[in-house]
């Protein structure tokens, strides 16, 4: 244990130091230029039979909407306030409540506090309950989310103070010049995984998905801080290498801090002037179609496979160093909806190899989640959550299906917190929960995967 004391101080230390670097030139924070002050939230029902809502009730009275996800069951709409939706003729017809009243208030409780580093008590806090000697779960860095330069150069620091277990590469570059970083996590131990069998862990890859980045960045440190601690967790990084990408879409993210909390797709280019980036979760070749859509909408797909700079940078990666890892599992975090979703994406006809395993293993994934804090977490296949058993092709083009049949042997997607409370704008004192609750599901997950029997 005396082993992890001293680096682990020093990065605490230098933790504090980065957040007070990285707030004070960061002042506009969050608010961007895209204002949303004056929006709200609604949930429709899909229960009783109604027409298209969207084309019926919605669009002839704006076009100023954002659909923030929808399913069998319901659909969350994002639309000004001055719209009156209320009032709309045929809506007595639709069951439907308000999710969120205020989207600039719901903002607000995501972006740090301005003074949250002036504040020496957590320094000392840290401190004192490092000294005795207990590793810190609730570490400072997961106080609030942060921006893209202050979870780089966290990495950087995790890479000096466990210099034996970490390692960062560089994936790509990104459209405007980002780096795209994965972190290598290996005890490189050669007697118990000599193939190295490796997890891979996204987050990030949609840009105001924040609690899937920071619920990266947790379960990165949690595997670095308790090995060498505790038993199990020494077990599973000498078993199995890591590989994660805490910011799958870093163009994207930064956007996301600086102008447009909502924003979800990459930041490139496209055919169309003004029009700006593709979904990347749309990007991957297998099973590849069009989703038809223009340029500027959310889950635009690009007019071919790998169009994604930051998809087709990952399949060069993977290519390239496939000697050196032997993927076993994928898990790639969005939010929200408390989901647990596997294979297949693009469709519901296509049966998964291991289907019966792989159903099991969810709901292991989400039993262990629903133990550590009582949140819920559905199973379901990936295709009824796009959507795809409706119209065919909306689930084309995923990550999840890419890795699940190129790369991985098992591959899921966990949709975190919450069920659409907040949605997208889950405030930052849930980081931590959400942490723990997706930590839990990681070592069901390596118990599952290091004990076939169980
Ligand atoms: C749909 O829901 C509304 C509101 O609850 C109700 O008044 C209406 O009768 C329902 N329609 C059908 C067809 O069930
Ligand atoms: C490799 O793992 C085994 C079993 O956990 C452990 O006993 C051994 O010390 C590890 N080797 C190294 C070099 O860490
Ligand atoms: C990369 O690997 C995939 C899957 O194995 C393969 O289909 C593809 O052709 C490879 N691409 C290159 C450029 O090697
Ligand atoms: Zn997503």
């Amino acid at each position: 244990m005396a082993r992890r004391m001293i680096p682990l101080f020093y990065f605490l230390v230098s933790v504090v130091g980065l957040i007070n670097v990285a707030l004070a030139s960061n002042d506009g924070v969050g608010k961007g230029v895209v204002g949303y002050d004056s929006y709200k939230v609604y949930r429709f029902y899909k229960n009783n039979g109604t027409g298209d809502l969207i084309k019926d009730m919605v669009l002839p009275l704006t076009d100023d909407f954002n659909v923030w996800t929808h399913n069998k069951n319901f659909i969350d709409i994002m639309i000004a306030k001055e719209i009156n939706l209320e009032n709309a003729k045929g809506i007595e017809n639709y069951n439907y409540e308000v999710m969120i009243e205020d989207v600039y208030t719901a903002i607000s409780e995501t972006v740090p506090k301005k003074n949250e580093n002036r504040n020496n008590n957590d320094i000392n806090h840290q401190q004192e309950s490092f000294d005795v000697g207990k590793i810190n779960m609730d570490n400072f860095f997961f106080k609030e989310y942060r921006d893209l330069e202050t979870i780089y150069v966290w990495l950087d620091l995790l890479k000096r103070s466990f210099p034996d277990l970490v390692n960062i590469e560089t994936v790509g570059e990104t459209f405007e010049g980002r780096e795209m970083k994965a972190v290598h996590v290996s005890a490189n131990n050669r007697t118990m995984n000599p193939n190295k069998k490796t997890v891979v862990i996204t987050g990030g890859v949609h840009a105001r998905e924040w609690v899937s980045i920071s619920t990266a960045c947790w379960v990165l440190y949690q595997l670095l801080a308790r090995y060498g601690v505790y038993r199990k967790d020494t077990k599973y990084l000498n078993a199995l290498d890591f590989l994660i990408i805490p910011v799958f879409n870093p163009d994207g993210y930064k956007y996301s801090w600086t102008t447009d909390r909502l924003w979800r797709k990459n930041r490139q280019n496209t055919y169309w002037p003004n029009c700006y980036g593709v979904d990347i979760d749309h990007s991957f070749d297998y099973n590849w179609v069009s989703n038809d859509n223009f340029p500027c909408s959310e889950d635009y797909s690009g007019e071919k496979p790998f169009e994604a700079l930051e998809a087709s940078s990952w399949n060069n990666y993977l290519n390239t160093t496939k000697g050196e890892y032997q993927i076993y599992g994928y898990i790639d975090l969005h939010s929200y909806s408390q989901e647990i979703l596997y294979p297949y994406a693009y469709s519901c006809e296509a049966v998964p190899r291991d289907l019966e395993n792989l159903i099991e293993l969810s709901y292991g994934l989400g039993k262990a989640m629903r133990n550590k804090n009582g949140k819920k977490y559905q199973v379901l296949s990936a295709c009824q959550d796009r959507g795809s058993d409706l119209t065919p092709g909306l689930g084309a083009g995923s990550a999840l299906d890419y890795m699940y049949h190129h790369r991985a042997h098992w591959a899921f997607q966990l949709k975190l917190r919450d069920t659409g409370r907040h949605g997208f704008l889950l405030p930052s004192d849930q980081i931590t929960p959400v942490g723990k609750e997706t930590y839990a599901a990681i070592r069901y997950f390596c118990d599952f995967v290091l004990n076939p029997d169980l």
